[in-house]
């Protein structure tokens, strides 16, 4: 059989010239089409980076992490919260800004009046100068812990009838101290209910009344609440 190519026409200069353009323009929206595939590829490439970048943001049970916070688990009042916060972020400001805790009084807020006076297994701390962080795996109390529905606590009560609060910034964190106090001292004697405050500062200077109060929730307990 003869060969088929060999019936074709020589190209004329003419078709040479309109093949060549022909090649030139096909060569055009090839480069361009490549060059649209590769700025597709790298707005993918980025996209994918930017989910992998979300995915190490994201903490385990899949709540996402706000760049500079940690998980920080705190066990207040017998429950456990996972908040997403700053390290540099205080027990006090925890527990007032993030749980709405607000019992606990922030006054001087470095240490100093005792107004923020929680329990950490079941020492009174200085909530405005411990770490959220470093309260971490300890039981932590707060004024909020006492009341159970309308039935005050003894000493709650004990401050109610004797009159043991002016202004009351001071109360919670007294309250919280001389729980302290008889939770390991059942029968405290005048002394220590003033040691067990040494760290509280009442500025309506009620501490009289206060130690009367300590004296007799604590007499309160010991007869059953
Ligand atoms: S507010 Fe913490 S000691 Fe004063
Ligand atoms: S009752 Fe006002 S500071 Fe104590």
């Amino acid at each position: 059989m003869e060969d088929e190519r060999k019936k074709l026409p020589p190209h004329s200069p003419e078709e040479v010239d309109a093949s060549r353009r022909q090649f030139l323009r096909n060569l055009g929206v090839t480069a361009a089409m490549a060059s649209l595939l590769s700025s597709g590829a790298v707005l993918e490439e980025r996209r994918a980076k930017r989910a992998q970048a979300e995915t190490l943001q994201t903490q385990p049970g899949g709540a996402p992490a706000l760049r500079g916070t940690v998980t920080v688990t705190l066990q207040v009042n017998g429950k456990e919260h996972a908040l997403q916060i700053e390290p540099r972020v205080t027990l006090l400001d925890a527990l007032r800004d993030h749980l709405g805790l607000t019992g606990t009084k922030r006054v001087c807020d470095r240490g100093s009046c005792g107004a923020c006076t929680v329990l950490l297994d079941g020492k009174p701390v200085y909530s405005c100068s411990v770490l959220a962080v470093d309260a971490q795996g300890r039981r932590i109390e707060t004024v909020e812990s006492l009341a159970q529905g309308e039935q005050l606590h003894p000493l709650q009560q004990a401050f109610v009838e004797r009159d043991a609060l002016m202004c009351g910034f001071c109360t919670p964190g007294f309250i919280m101290s001389l729980k302290a106090l008889l939770d390991r001292t059942p029968q405290p004697t005048l002394q220590q209910v003033k040691e067990a405050c040494a760290g509280n500062i009442c500025r309506c200077g009620t501490y009289n009344r206060i130690f009367e109060a300590a004296i007799a929730a604590a007499q309160s307990v010991r007869r059953g609440g």
